[in-house]
């Protein structure tokens, strides 16, 4: 019997949903008999007009999450997840988002820089049977991002569902990006065999009824945390490693639950990446906290013939409690060899000083008192700026997600963040009662008109309105810009 089940049996359940998230782990009941599922990837060669089309339709389906039970689920061109996205930096990408749900969603473009109306958040509505149709070129370092929807009030639902996927952008290696400030080749000499030593792995908890369709009970002060984890939409998951290191890239695609990732054996791997590219150098570690919408990618060495797992563990916080299994590795008898490990990653300024200090703080599911307004302006920021953000949490955890921008963590309570936060990123766990400082960089589409959003990936949090939304303006503009919009936001095409 599944831990949970005993805990619902003996009344302990209740309990422990009253003081805290309520996730209890599944430390010790999987077998890891299903092959972790590799996303397909879409990387369309351009057109004669140089442009690079991706056809992406969100659908509803029915999926086995659970070994031998279907589920309702909805997913990206499938029944669940999507396609993992592929473009190298200067690459002209266009989107054709058709809706073949039965409600109005988004998709939004986590961690990538680019015009307003191309986002897909919130003000970008794509109404059933309608196709949207953003179109930008790809300007800044490789990294790992994603897309997921953003509909008002509907982001937690719909991401439950199933509606998540990688998007993976690549620096130019053939000599010719010689567009915006220098990128680094994407680390030469670390892993890039998609699917076999560069391993996509999007972790999401699940709650499932007894029947095994998804549990959409979104009680709580988090909302879902579920005892059971998918990787990749996959259950149970092993994976074969058939070379000396392997590269994952880890994406926490879970509603509320923060994991504390590390190896069973405690053996140390390297942190390369965290949300918008490269770190400087690795940075060796042995648990890795990853909070809701943030990346990191690390190289991980094995063993010829031995077995490991990759386990979240409970790190004293109320969003992750409990000891979890997420993937067996596999390694094969004889395993290729590798590259070693690169000792410099990307040439990373410092943090830039900020222009001006904007503080936000964080109490219940609002942002500096107020929820989400769709119509208010909060924050009106000049092109191109270098800002401080002080982030004040005065309650329980949340973390930090900013829309187009790059930022470095400057300090957490003072103190300067481990190394591993110390790269460029787009979202940062911030825990209860803890001030961190942000030094953001912001981009240079400019559009009075139309807002980015900055919000709590506690997705439960973002859909109460712990949610922001500030415009990029040329800069002399800031008090002239209007701090309301026009009532209407829907811009998706029929
Ligand atoms: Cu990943 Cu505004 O979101
Ligand atoms: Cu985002
Ligand atoms: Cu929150």
């Amino acid at each position: 019997m599944r831990r949970r089940s005993f805990l619902a049996l003996t009344g302990l359940a209740g309990l422990a949903l009253t003081g805290c998230g309520g996730a209890e782990g599944n430390e010790g009941t999987l077998s890891f008999r299903n092959p972790l599922h590799i996303p397909p990837v879409l990387d369309p060669p351009p057109g004669p007009d140089g442009v690079r089309r991706f056809a992406l339709r969100l659908q509803e389906g029915r999926s086995e999450l659970l070994p031998g039970r279907r589920a309702r689920t909805w997913g990206v061109n499938g029944a669940h997840l999507g396609p993992t996205l592929r473009a190298r930096r200067g690459d002209r990408v266009a989107m054709s988002v058709t809706n073949a749900l039965g409600e109005a969603s988004t998709l939004h473009w986590h961690g990538m820089r680019l015009p307003a109306v191309m986002d897909g958040g919130p003000h970008q509505m794509v109404e059933p049977g309608a196709t949207w149709s953003p179109e930008w070129t790809v300007d800044q370092p490789a990294a790992t991002t994603w897309y997921h929807p953003h509909p008002h009030g509907r982001t937690a639902i719909h991401v439950y569902r199933g509606l998540a996927g990688m998007f993976l952008l690549d620096d130019r290696t053939d000599g010719t990006d010689g567009i915006g400030e220098a990128g680094e080749a994407d680390g030469p000499g670390l892993p890039r065999a998609y699917g076999k030593d560069d391993v996509p792995l999007i972790i999401q908890d699940r709650k499932f009824t007894e029947d095994g369709e998804l549990d959409e009970d979104f009680g709580g002060t988090f909302g879902p945390l579920g005892d059971d984890v998918l990787i990749n939409g996959t259950y149970a998951p092993f994976f074969r490693v058939t070379t000396s290191r392997v590269r994952f890239r880890l994406l926490n695609g879970s509603n509320a639950h923060v994991f504390t990732v590390g190896f069973a054996d405690e053996r140390e791997f390297h942190v390369v990446a965290g949300d918008a590219g490269l770190l400087s150098r690795p940075v060796a570690v042995r648990r890795l906290r990853i909070s809701p919408g943030e990346r990191f990618e690390i190289v991980a060495s094995f063993e010829a013939g031995e077995n490991v797992l990759l386990k979240g563990f409970p790190d004293g916080d109320e969003i992750e409690e409990g000891s979890y299994d997420l993937l067996k590795l596999t390694a094969a008898p004889r395993l290729a060899p590798s590259a070693p490990l690169p000792a410099r990653l990307a040439a990373l300024a410092p943090p830039a000083e900020g222009d001006r200090t904007r503080t936000f703080t964080l109490y219940g599911s609002h942002i500096n008192g107020e929820p989400m307004d769709m119509a208010r302006i909060d924050e009106v920021v000049p092109a191109g700026a270098r800002e401080i953000w002080e982030l004040d949490n005065i309650t329980f955890s949340h973390n930090f997600h900013i829309h187009e921008v790059v930022f470095r963590v400057l300090d957490i309570d003072g103190e300067r963040p481990p190394a591993h936060l110390r790269g460029p990123k787009d979202t940062v766990y911030v825990p209860g009662k803890t001030k961190v400082r942000l030094a953001v960089e912001f981009g240079r589409h400019t559009d009075p008109k139309t807002p980015y959003m900055y919000h709590c990936h506690i997705l439960k949090h973002e859909d109460k309105g712990m949610m922001g939304q500030f415009v990029i303006v040329p800069p002399g503009t800031e008090d002239t810009t209007p701090r309301r919009l026009a009532p209407s936001g829907h811009t998706g095409h029929h």
